[in-house]
């Protein structure tokens, strides 16, 4: 059976993005295959933060992970940071990865320029992603566009290492979830819906009453001209409220759009099948969040199995780079 990890970053607030485009295509899939998820709560130290609410939002994520059906006896589910071996293997990965390797990132590029101060880990993040995937052998990474080329780094790196030092790592690839792998943000359309820089008026939080909901979609930013056609270079805006309704509802958003006369029509239908979507993911959070007890002892039992497989890899680890067994 193939592996497929997948981690999130407590930075922001869970969105429809981050749903579509990866909680649901692992969540769907975890009784058939041998399925990993994770909150990386040490990646949201890369950029400023505040201890409280990283804590906050890492016990939120896997509250909400467990609401939208993540099933700790189907799938290994932890928190990063209580498995010690994902920053142990990232310091042996950081000596099989290039400076120049690690600069060339678009994310980093990205997120360094919009920094007065770079922290390091900020440049050395994709290497400790790749430590997250190659820890566990993984084959298959569901990330949405903006993820890709990290997992791009994972595969150079496992493949280099196991040139120099001996078959150890399975080397992982990146599939993307069947429609919309990027979202784009309601009330900008050419910018990725996103926990960090979007606006709150066009991100759609997993987390929104089903009025405010809605409200973002009746509000969203539309194109000039009245037709409905799927054109995301042309109509960025139409083609997004197309692309969401397609993720929502299984369909193609092409042939969606043939089904609606005016823009207003297709917000109504947007509206309902956003809402239809998250309304019970958000009902069943509610519900947990109230026995936060049930979500810490999940967790504790995912970090007690993922310590037993992860110690084993690492032996392998160091002694294919050299390291004396203690
Ligand atoms: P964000 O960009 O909101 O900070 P992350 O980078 O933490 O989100 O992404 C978590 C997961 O959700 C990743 O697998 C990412 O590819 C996916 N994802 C994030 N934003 C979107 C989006 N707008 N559309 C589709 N998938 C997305
Ligand atoms: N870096 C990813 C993000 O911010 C989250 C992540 C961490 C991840 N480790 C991972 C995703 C390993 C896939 C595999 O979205």
């Amino acid at each position: 059976m193939p592996r497929r990890l997948t981690g999130f970053t407590p930075s922001g607030d869970l969105h429809l993005g981050n749903y579509i485009g990866a909680i649901a295509p692992i969540i769907s899939q975890q009784a058939t295959t041998d399925t990993v998820v994770f909150i990386s709560d040490l990646h949201a130290l890369t950029l400023d933060h505040d201890p409280a609410k990283v804590r906050r939002r890492t016990l939120e994520f896997a509250t909400m992970l467990l609401a939208a059906g993540a099933d700790p006896q189907a799938c290994l589910f932890l928190v990063q940071s209580h498995v010690p071996e994902h920053t142990e293997l990232h310091y042996l990965l950081e000596c099989t990865t290039g400076y120049g390797e690690a600069q060339r990132m678009i994310q980093f590029k990205e997120k360094a320029a919009r920094q007065q101060q770079v922290r390091m880990s900020l440049l050395t993040y994709p290497i400790l992603m790749a430590a997250d995937i190659l820890l566990y052998d993984t084959d298959e990474v569901p990330v949405g566009e903006d993820q890709r080329q990290h997992v791009e780094l994972a595969r150079d790196v496992a493949q280099r290492f196991n040139t120099r030092y001996g078959p150890t790592f399975t080397v992982p690839r990146a599939v993307n979830p069947p429609i919309a792998a990027r979202i784009m943000d309601l009330a900008s359309p050419g910018d990725k819906m996103s926990k960090s820089a979007s606006s709150a008026a066009g991100t759609l939080c997993l987390l929104d009453e089903p009025q405010v909901l809605r409200r973002k979609v009746m509000r969203a930013v539309t194109d000039t001209g009245s037709q409905v056609t799927y054109d995301p270079a042309h109509k960025p805006g139409v083609s997004n409220l197309l692309t969401i309704l397609a993720a929502c509802t299984g369909e193609e958003p092409s042939r969606l759009a043939g089904r609606f006369d005016r823009y207003g029509e297709l917000k109504e239908a947007v509206a309902d099948a956003v809402v239809t979507t998250l309304a019970p993911v958000r009902e069943r959070y509610l519900e947990l969040a109230c026995d936060p007890r049930h979500v810490r002892t999940a967790l504790r039992t995912g970090a007690d199995h993922a310590h037993e497989l992860a110690g084993r890899k690492m032996r392998q680890v160091k002694a294919a780079i050299g390291l004396l067994p203690g």
